[in-house]
């Protein structure tokens, strides 16, 4: 064996970091919903310092964040005071691409909740989260609004780089008004809206929702060029639009359910109109994709999956709707283009 191969981590060594992959993440689940990052930004403190400011116990603190340091995430000066890092930074309530929300829902009370029920979903094919929690996640959300913001700000500001990888990938010049149905915030309709000035556009979401979308439209300089309306996918959508489009919609829900969705789609998509889903597409083969761990994320929490491009194509088709173009973005991210069949 040469120095390169004693260097390598034995088949245990990494079995055992994967493993304990988790407690990196409760960690900085602790780091997130504390807000320690931005604790940090004026300068080193010590766990005892950030503890009376978080009313938390100091000790504890203390240890979470040294473990935190030792990958990274912060780093322990000689001193036993607390700076950030690159990596911390990136948990900054202000930072344009904050992942303190997304760290908060995915690693906090609500996602993983469901992921420490999976094994439920793998027994017997139900949804982890609504055997968990006994109501499906929408409903959850409803309960919590607190939860249910934090949740839409996760989407609307993790995902800006997608958002503009879409807007690079698509040719939006022609069309007169989008209808980002299941927008969120308006998150992805802002960043289409912003780099195409003579389009205009209407969010349809939740009406829980969309009431909140108002300030993050205003904030993206897009409010008057977009109109919110509140609904509900499963019963109809708004007409009007030549473009609709849904962003992580579709993989939220099975085949039927996503088939009724759909129906109401077609049924206000003029016959010169596209349906845009921009979805992770999971490529036919074997080779690795984010997707399929997306895909784990939907059987835990939704009851959706991420599909194939031939998935795609069956699923529109029971809709009345025919594939034009599957196009890559520069992100994990595909868009599906399709158009009455
Ligand atoms: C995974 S999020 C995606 C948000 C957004 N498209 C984006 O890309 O950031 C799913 C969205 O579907 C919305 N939603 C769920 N059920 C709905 C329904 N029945 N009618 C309308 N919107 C719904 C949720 O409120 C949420 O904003």
């Amino acid at each position: 064996m040469g120095p390169k191969d004693a260097a390598q981590p034995s088949p245990i060594e990494v079995m055992l970091q994967m493993m304990s992959g988790f407690w990196v993440s409760r960690g900085i689940y602790v780091a997130a919903k504390l807000g320690i990052a931005d604790h940090l930004q004026d300068g080193a403190k010590t766990a005892a310092e950030i503890a009376e400011a978080t009313n938390t116990h100091a000790d504890s603190l203390f240890r979470v964040l040294r473990m935190l340091a030792m990958v990274g995430v912060f780093e322990q000066k000689n001193d036993d005071k607390f700076v950030l890092t690159p990596l911390s930074e990136t948990l900054l309530t202000d930072s344009p691409v904050s992942l303190r929300p997304g760290a908060i829902a995915e690693m906090g009370e609500v996602h993983y909740a469901a992921w420490g029920n999976i094994m439920h979903s793998v027994k017997t094919g139900e949804i982890a989260f609504d055997n968990h929690f006994g109501m499906d996640v929408w409903e959850y959300f409803e309960t919590d609004p607190e939860k249910a913001q934090n949740f839409n700000k996760y989407m609307a500001k993790s995902s800006e780089s997608i958002s503009q990888a879409i807007v690079e990938s698509y040719d939006f010049s022609k069309v007169q008004k989008i209808i980002d149905v299941g927008g969120g915030l308006g998150g992805m309709i802002s960043a289409v809206l912003r780099a195409n000035p003579n389009l205009s556009g209407i969010l349809f979401d939740a009406p829980s929702v969309v009431e909140k979308s108002k300030e993050f439209l205003a904030g993206a300089g897009v409010a008057e060029r977009c109109e919110t309306i509140g609904g509900n996918f499963f019963e109809s959508v708004p007409s009007g639009g030549d473009l609709y489009t849904m962003r992580w919609i579709i993989h939220d829900w099975d085949d039927e359910k996503s088939v009724t969705i759909l129906k109401n789609i077609r049924q206000v998509l003029p016959e010169n109109g596209k349906l845009l889903l921009l979805e992770a597409v999971v490529p036919a083969s074997g080779e690795p994709h984010f997707s399929k761990f997306m895909d784990l994320i939907m059987l835990t929490m939704t009851g959706g999956r991420e599909r194939t491009a031939k998935e795609y194509e069956t699923l529109l088709a029971k809709a009345g709707l025919k594939v034009t173009n599957v196009i890559p973005t520069n992100s994990f991210m595909s868009i599906v283009e399709s158009v009455p069949a």
